[in-house]
């Protein structure tokens, strides 16, 4: 066993695993040596990826359909991985499919991002938590955003929901280290997933992205640096204060600085 395995293992849960960063963990999580929960709306694109790693190791891997946004999808997420020892979490799903400026979009699909990003992922370490206090050992990686260090034009509740993992996987770090567990909130900034290239095409940007991160890279880097979290600022060293802003007027200044490619994001060019 992995010297990885032994402290994660034997089961890893990932949220968003069928496509981008969520399938680039599962796939570096199985040369691992641990087996897998990916949980995800799509049946198809899980039912592939399982078949995939079935067929490249020997780990067991479970699919689950479960829309993270709805009210019972946490307690569905326990069902799908009872018989298994979970040691390793990853909520990796959270990016704001609404494409909107906040009153231009009904509150129906902001309060499902909120439930996905914050009740859900909230849920999900509350239970695997207990698990993992007991043995004494495991890990958790929130993936979050660069939007969570200040709110952002067309990403009020995403900005909101992604300051929340951030706050809560800085509380989580300060509790857990004592019980053994490793808690990451790995922020990314621009990445090249399926999920990313969709909103880019439905807010009628150009599909160009050069200098993005790869979510191959995302995972591997996320990993290597679960042991030292609370906070990976994807990019930058760990003594950069970065996307931080303090001053009221420093993030006003931000914010108006990264208006125009945010409304973008809202199809408001
Ligand atoms: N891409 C970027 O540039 C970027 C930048 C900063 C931060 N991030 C963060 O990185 C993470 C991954 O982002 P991403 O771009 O890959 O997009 P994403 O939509 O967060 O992830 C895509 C994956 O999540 C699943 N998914 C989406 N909504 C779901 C729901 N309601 N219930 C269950 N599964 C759901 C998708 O499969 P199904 O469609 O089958 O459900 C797919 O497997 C997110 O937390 C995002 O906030 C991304």
């Amino acid at each position: 066993m992995s010297e990885f395995a032994a402290k994660y293992g034997p089961w890893a849960l990932i949220t968003g695993a069928s496509e981008g960063t969520g399938a680039e963990f599962a796939r570096q999580l199985a040369k691992k040596g641990l087996n897998l929960i990916l949980v995800a709306r799509r049946e198809g694109p899980l039912a592939a990826l399982a078949d995939e790693i079935g067929k490249a190791s020997a780990v067991k891997v479970i699919t689950a359909t479960i829309d993270l946004a709805k009210k019972d999808a946490a307690t569905r997420i326990v069902e799908a991985a009872a018989s298994c020892e979970v040691g390793l979490v990853i909520a990796n799903a959270g990016a704001d499919t609404n494409g909107s400026l906040f009153l231009d979009r009904d509150i129906a699909g902001w309060e499902a991002l909120v439930a996905m990003n914050v009740s859900t992922t909230m849920r999900m370490v509350h239970h695997f938590g207990q698990g993992m206090r007991a043995r004494g050992r495991g890990g958790m990686i929130l993936v979050g955003s660069g939007s969570c260090y200040g709110g952002l034009n067309g990403m009020g509740v995403y900005c909101g929901s992604k300051a929340f993992v951030m706050n809560l996987a800085e509380g989580l770090w300060a509790e857990f280290r004592h019980y053994g567990i490793d808690v990451l909130n790995l922020i990314l900034g621009r990445t090249d997933t399926p999920a990313h290239r969709k909103i880019l095409e439905e807010s009628g940007q150009p599909v160009d992205m050069t200098g993005m991160a790869s979510p191959v890279d995302v995972a591997r880097i996320g990993l290597e640096q679960l042991p030292h979290g609370p906070i990976y600022n994807w990019g930058q060293s760990n003594d950069v204060a970065g996307y931080a802003p303090n001053s009221p007027d420093a993030r006003r200044e931000r914010i108006l600085m990264i208006e125009k490619m945010s409304s973008a994001y809202a199809g408001k060019k």
